[in-house]
């Protein structure tokens, strides 16, 4: 058992903190995994997926477990849809890409999503009006507390907007190690209608669009305003986009004419996170090393060497004249450790 001492996380999470884990394994076999979970002389332990949902903020004195379980294969196939299974490690832009390269519809408004398969359905990611939990089936999961496999059907998954029971009555209590997608091979369904999709495939000068090319015109939004963490440390939306009553949002719009709102549902609306933060002054705020993304007011950016708790605080200031200034509470999305 490889187990190791006193490293550097700096590379194993996006927005590049240097913390150190006072014990680390990477895990590449399933079977391996459950044996460290036997181990009895690491109670705590933290697992590790791409790393792109959390700020660290302190050393770890826990045992890391990174998930680096890889594969990707297909269950089963008719003429109409093809069932296909990827392990937790792969990373998920990868396995979109794989899925558009088998011509298999359903996940191409979420490309480039930072992070790993494994992880994605604990926060139900998504983007561009689709979510993981449209194409989602099922994910074979460890229990840390009895060792056992479960395998969790998406009606057990409880999904909501960046949610899921792992992250409610299930949280810390398994290890995702696959995920199985049902995915289309013929008459895709598209999803082209979200604003910056529509305007990019014009641009593109595409009139009758592929999965590729709206893969290809998310690319090419996200890399117009989204930092890539390779060059900028960031975690993506650092915040989720608040959901209010209709009442509190009339009231704003008296103060605040142009403040946008998505329906939710009869009596409430989601507001984007990013235009309040933008409105308190905060978009492409810089401190130090550290700071709000220039082109996207949701993302806390590391510019080199910040420490977790700067960006920590950085984001409470946030949160806290967003209250002032809104009456609104902004949640983070990222895990703070
Ligand atoms: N806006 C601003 N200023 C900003 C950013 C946004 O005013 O700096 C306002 C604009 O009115 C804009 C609206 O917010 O029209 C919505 O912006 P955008 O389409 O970029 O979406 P978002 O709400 O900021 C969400 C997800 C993203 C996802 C996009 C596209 C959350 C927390 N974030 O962002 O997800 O890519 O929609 O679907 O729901 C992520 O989770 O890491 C992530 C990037």
């Amino acid at each position: 058992m490889h187990i190791e001492h006193n490293i550097s996380l700096k590379s194993f999470n996006t927005f590049g903190i240097d913390v150190k884990a006072k014990h680390f394994v990477s895990i590449s076999n399933i079977e391996y995994l459950k044996k460290v979970l036997l181990l009895k002389d690491y109670p705590d332990k933290l697992i590790l997926g791409g790393g792109s949902n959390m700020l660290l903020t302190k050393n770890q004195d826990s045992l890391v477990i990174h998930i680096n379980l890889k594969g990707i294969s297909i269950i089963s196939e008719d003429e109409d849809f093809a069932i296909v299974k990827a392990n937790a490690g792969e990373n998920w832009h990868e396995f979109v890409l794989w899925c558009l390269n088998n011509n298999f519809g359903g996940l191409e408004n979420m490309s480039l999503i930072p992070g790993n398969v494994g992880t994605a359905p604990i926060q139900n990611i998504g983007a561009y009006g689709v979510e993981l939990k449209d194409l989602f089936v099922s994910c074979e999961t460890l229990s840390l507390e009895y060792k056992t496999f479960e395998t969790f059907n998406k009606a057990d998954c409880n999904f909501g907007y960046r949610n899921s029971i792992f992250k409610q009555k299930a949280k810390g209590k398994y290890i995702i190690t696959s995920v199985t997608f049902k995915l289309s091979k013929r008459n895709h369904k598209l999803f082209t209608k979200y604003g910056a999709i529509t305007s990019q495939l014009e641009v593109m000068r595409i009139k009758h669009p592929s999965i590729q090319n709206i893969s290809q015109a998310v690319i090419a939004i996200r890399e117009s305003k989204l930092p890539n963490p390779k060059d900028i440390g960031n975690s993506g939306s650092f915040f989720k986009n608040p959901v209010i009553s209709k009442a509190q949002y009339s009231l704003l719009e008296k103060s605040f004419q142009n403040i946008p709102c998505y329906p939710v549902s009869d009596d409430t609306v989601k507001v984007p996170a990013g235009w309040l933060i933008e409105t308190a002054g905060f978009k492409g705020k810089r401190l130090g090393n550290y700071g709000v993304h220039k082109n996207q007011a949701l993302v806390l950016v590391n510019y080199g060497n910040a420490k977790g708790s700067d960006i920590l605080n950085l984001s409470k200031l946030i949160q806290k004249t967003i209250k002032r200034l809104f009456n609104i509470f902004i949640e983070a999305e990222v895990n703070i450790l």
